[in-house]
């Protein structure tokens, strides 16, 4: 494993030295970016000029002068009124590119230096009840993040804090007892036929719980015997989760994402450290009684008539809820799992509650500044219309179906485009292509706004889709069946024409990108990114001829431009959790 430093890196290295040397006391960034003009162009010399009160084209000039050009930089001009526009080798490019290509599924991109732990909190689906678009969201973008963090290096461990504790259990738990074998045993059904019996059990526990006071007598009871530990009445919660189970991994596996068993530790995980949350919240004052409550106040945070809104740690009934299992999975995730970093993909309308509950570890001493925590917040799924997403009933939508109607919008777009494949092979696409569109107009779209859930757009071949860079990558892959024998082979020597010098350009600053999308935790620079490099292929695609290219060596070196774009794409992709088949 080889990390390679990027033409960005290099440059910057170079110009910073030169800054350094014409400026000895001072410290100045020279503020390279990419650039239309040439390749780069450096901004930073007009502030330090200001700053050191010189000329600023005279300071350009004589920072030109001591740039070490060698075989990297082409060209150094001082342009307007002191930028640098700068213009690299076609070498120097290409050489990069080799090394790159030399090393792996890695592509030359390092590792972090000083990698942490990051618990992620996500695909966090609710015991006993349908999983929804939301639901959806937060498996697919901390599938992704998850993905992101692991390739830079970070550990990372997987949360799902799934609902599956609270005052409904009773009902459930109860239905059962008195009609026993309407749910049918965990290990004798997929994951419809648990979801349909759970559902039909949730509708009929509810009927009843509606209708006859007695058995809602019965139902608070139940409560009662399971949070005091009741043995039956446990057992028979725990069908209720297994049974959940069986439905979630069924949705997971249509998704085609890994979901570790281990890694499902839901709010009642947390039930046997709660009072000793609420006691260290107590002693510490952090938390105090109030109408009986045991409850956390924050002076920035009012409601209606200016009314402070507290966090509830225990009800005034003694009972525990959602804050009480956050705040105390915060203390294993820190002291027991040793994180250093909390995330968690949930849900913007929550925003507020995570806002209590890292500002109430705080002030416990539970999260210090070494330890960060953010709440990835994603907005709302709106159907095509712009309006929250619903069936045309006004029902809120199954994701199952929502999945499937996908991959049968894909394989209608993966037939019209395949000549020689068999069905079974239309399907088998049609799944990567299906499930690739749903997760990458999600990841596409900047988390924290609402997303419109359009499957026409989703699937389409053209535009900013998964589709689109699928089809990029099979069409590489086509293009290298076709070489027969001519192989990927670089070769420095080569003048590089306009669109191979754009296209390697970019191929070279996959790695830097990356760190900051991930820094950022936001997967949709990676995909715009992706979508970029899909698109810069196509210009090159078509102005330089690949297997007609002049001379053997210039077809080696665009076949070997192909394949670097293909491995980066598939990188690309496979992070964020798509899939990119070598023939659609
Ligand atoms: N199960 C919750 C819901 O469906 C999301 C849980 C989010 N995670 C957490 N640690 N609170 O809304």
């Amino acid at each position: 494993m080889a990390p390679v430093t990027s033409i960005t890196a290099n440059v910057h290295q170079r110009l910073t030295d030169a800054l350094t040397a014409a400026l000895p006391e001072t410290v100045g960034d020279p503020l390279l970016r990419r650039s239309d003009r040439a390749d780069f162009q450096a901004n930073g010399i007009l502030a330090l000029a200001k700053k050191t009160k010189a000329n600023p084209r005279e300071l350009a000039a004589q920072v030109v002068e001591r740039i070490t050009s060698g075989d990297l930089l082409k060209e150094i001009e001082v342009s307007g009124p002191g930028f640098l526009n700068i213009t690299v080798t076609d070498r120097a490019i290409i050489e990069t590119l080799a090394a790159r290509a030399a090393d792996g599924d890695r592509l030359g991109v390092p590792l972090k230096e000083k990698p942490g732990v990051t618990v992620i909190d996500y695909a966090q689906p609710n015991v006993a009840k349908e999983m929804h678009v939301g639901h959806l969201r937060s498996a697919v973008i901390g599938d992704a993040l998850r993905g992101m963090l692991d390739f830079t290096g970070e550990r990372t461990i997987g949360r799902h804090h799934i609902g599956d504790w609270g005052t409904q259990f009773g009902m459930l738990i109860q239905y059962l007892i008195e009609h026993p074998g309407e749910l049918a045993p965990a290990d004798e059904v997929d994951g419809e036929q648990a979801m349909s019996s759970l559902n039909r059990v949730y509708k009929a526990a509810r009927a009843v719980f509606d209708a006859d006071e007695e058995f809602k007598e019965r139902a608070r009871k139940r409560v009662v015997a399971l949070q005091s530990g009741d043995q039956e009445t446990l057992d028979l919660w725990q069908r209720f989760v297994d049974e959940s189970k069986v439905y979630f991994y069924s949705v997971f596996e249509k998704l085609d994402m890994e979901i570790r068993d281990d890694e499902i530790v839901g709010e009642s995980a947390y039930n046997d450290g709660m009072p000793e949350t609420a006691r260290l919240l107590e002693e510490s004052g952090v938390a105090v009684r109030s109408e009986g409550a045991l409850v956390v106040f924050f002076d920035d945070i009012k409601g209606k008539d200016d009314q402070p809104v507290p966090l509830i740690v225990q009800k005034a009934d003694g009972g525990f809820g959602y804050a009480a299992s956050d705040l105390t999975a915060i203390r294993n995730r820190v002291q027991d799992l040793n994180a250093t970093s909390l995330l968690y993909v949930v849900d913007v309308r929550q925003s507020l509650h995570f806002k209590m509950v890292f500002e109430t570890a705080r002030r416990a001493g539970w999260l210090s500044d070494e330890v960060t925590a953010h709440n990835m917040g994603y907005g709302t799924v709106l159907g095509a219309d712009g309006k929250p997403f619903k069936t045309r009933e006004g029902e809120t939508v199954r994701l199952q179906d929502l999945l499937d109607e996908a991959v049968q919008r894909a394989a209608e777009v993966v037939r019209e485009k395949a000549r020689d494949l068999t069905e079974d092979e239309i399907q088998e696409r049609a799944a990567q292509v299906g499930i690739g569109a749903v997760k990458y107009a999600d990841l596409s779209t900047s988390p924290n706004r609402d997303y419109k859930f359009d499957l026409d757009q989703m699937v389409s071949l053209n535009g900013n889709t998964s589709v689109y860079l699928q089809y990029a990558y099979a069409r590489i892959q086509s293009i290298l069946r076709k070489a027969e024998g001519a192989s990927p082979i670089a070769h420095p020597e080569l003048e590089l024409a306009p669109a191979e010098r754009a296209l390697g350009l970019h191929l070279d600053s996959f790695g830097e990108l990356l760190a900051e999308a991930t820094a950022e935790y936001a997967p949709h620079k990676l995909a715009a990114y992706l979508y970029q490099l899909a698109s810069l292929y196509t210009s090159f695609y078509d102005q330089c001829p690949v297997l007609k290219a002049q001379t053997p060596q210039q077809v080696e070196n665009r076949l070997f431009l192909c394949d670097l774009t293909a491995r980066t794409l598939h990188q690309g992709m496979a992070l964020l959790g798509i899939r990119t088949p070598a023939r659609l």
